[in-house]
């Protein structure tokens, strides 16, 4: 079946007690037993319940993995994942990650021993010489938040298989509509599905597709134990937004190309982060790895005055964190979503005070042109 047909069928069969063609939202904590430990497949709502299951299978069909577990965020499901380390273990990181994923390894998961060192994964030399004997997972994000570095996701996936890594994708700028990674070796593949699976900026919700059985032993005892699997209403809101996921991209993807050529030939605008250009470093790669270029576009104006002189008279736009939903926004990564990220690494890594990040969405891109063109004028 071809991708659509798998977004809106995949989980999503007719309801068998009363043919609802939407399956229904099993608000319920607890389920009656037959027997003691006799049940219809369910017996507590932490553990599972059929909405879960129904946008597990989903999720796994579209990213071609084995199966899914689906969390109450993208970070409760980045959590599990690297819980599959122990004390002692290593992993290496792309630099610029979601700053979340920086405080949670960095912050927290280093006080129970494990070890982390950030590199540029769009060069394999400075990967490999990154590596340890104590080793154990590569974790990349492709393209990079907010500095759009693309990967070379097989070239990750030929150093995991020769080094036995584990090579965990997050997906979440571009959706497996536009990029597949496990197509490309990816052992495990993550999303914040607040964004583009979601697809509407109305819920919280992360997923961990994986490959391998002994990864989904693990990953699903660190979800019933934990206890941060997704609720019923919002996997029935997350499975709503997956049906129009590709009629929602292929909108998303053309407004991003259009703006980024548009903001490239701004004379207020530095410079333009975006992989659909011909300038990016990896637009050769981007186009081989991915379908489309996605509609995250980064770029500079120079200063923190101007970025904040550019978000502050934006009137369409609107100024907030997050991305991937049907409406346009946009922020300054520096002072919003990568503050927790320290000044001296975000200038290291390209995160300059003055660049901008745009989550372009789904309206007229005229409008959105017309909007960025009047707030540039005031910067
Ligand atoms: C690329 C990426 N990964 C992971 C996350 C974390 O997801 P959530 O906010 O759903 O916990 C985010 C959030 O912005 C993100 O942008």
């Amino acid at each position: 079946m071809g991708f659509s047909t798998d977004a809106i069928h995949t989980g999503q069969e007719p309801d068998a007690a009363t043919g609802a063609i939407v399956p229904p939202i099993y608000q319920t904590s607890t389920y009656v037993q037959e027997g003691i430990n006799q049940n219809k497949g369910y017996d507590y709502a932490r553990t599972n319940h059929p909405n879960r299951k129904a946008l597990e299978r989903c999720v796994a069909k579209l990213e071609g993995g084995l199966t899914s577990y689906v969390f109450s965020s993208g970070m409760a499901a980045i959590d599990a994942v690297f819980r599959l380390l122990r004390p002692g273990d290593h992993a290496v990181l792309s630099e610029a990650v979601y700053g979340g994923v920086y405080r949670l390894t960095m912050q927290l998961l280093v006080q129970f021993g494990m070890e982390f060192t950030y590199v540029n994964t769009s060069s394999e030399e400075k990967v490999r010489a990154a590596l340890r004997p104590s080793t154990k997972m590569l974790y990349v994000e492709t393209p990079t938040n907010p500095t759009m570095i693309v990967t070379d996701l097989a070239a990750m996936a030929g150093i995991a298989r020769e080094k036995r890594l584990t090579l965990v994708v997050d997906n979440t700028f571009l959706s497996p509509y536009l990029q597949r990674p496990v197509e490309h070796g990816a052992h495990i593949v993550v999303h914040s599905m607040t964004k583009y699976l979601g697809g509407h900026s109305d819920l919280t919700a992360g997923v961990a597709v994986v490959t391998r059985q002994e990864d989904a032993d693990k990953i699903y005892f660190v979800q019933r134990s934990a206890g941060a699997g997704l609720a019923p209403m919002d996997c029935f809101l997350t499975a709503r937004g997956i049906k129009t996921l590709a009629v929602r991209m292929e909108r998303h993807n053309a407004n991003g190309e259009t703006l980024a050529k548009f903001l490239a030939g701004h004379k207020k605008v530095k410079r333009v982060l975006y992989p659909g250009l011909p300038s990016h470093p990896q637009h050769e790669l981007a186009k081989r790895q991915q379908k489309g270029f996605g509609a995250m576009i980064s770029f500079d104006v120079g200063s923190l005055e101007a970025a904040r002189r550019l978000l502050e008279n934006v009137k369409l736009c609107s100024l907030a964190e997050s991305l991937g939903g049907v409406e346009t926004l946009i922020s300054n990564p520096a002072l919003m979503t990568h503050s927790s990220i320290p000044p001296e690494r975000r200038r290291e890594v390209g995160i300059t005070d003055g660049l901008v990040r745009i989550s372009v969405g789904i309206e007229d891109v005229e409008d959105l042109q017309a909007d960025l063109d009047q707030a540039l004028t005031k910067v």
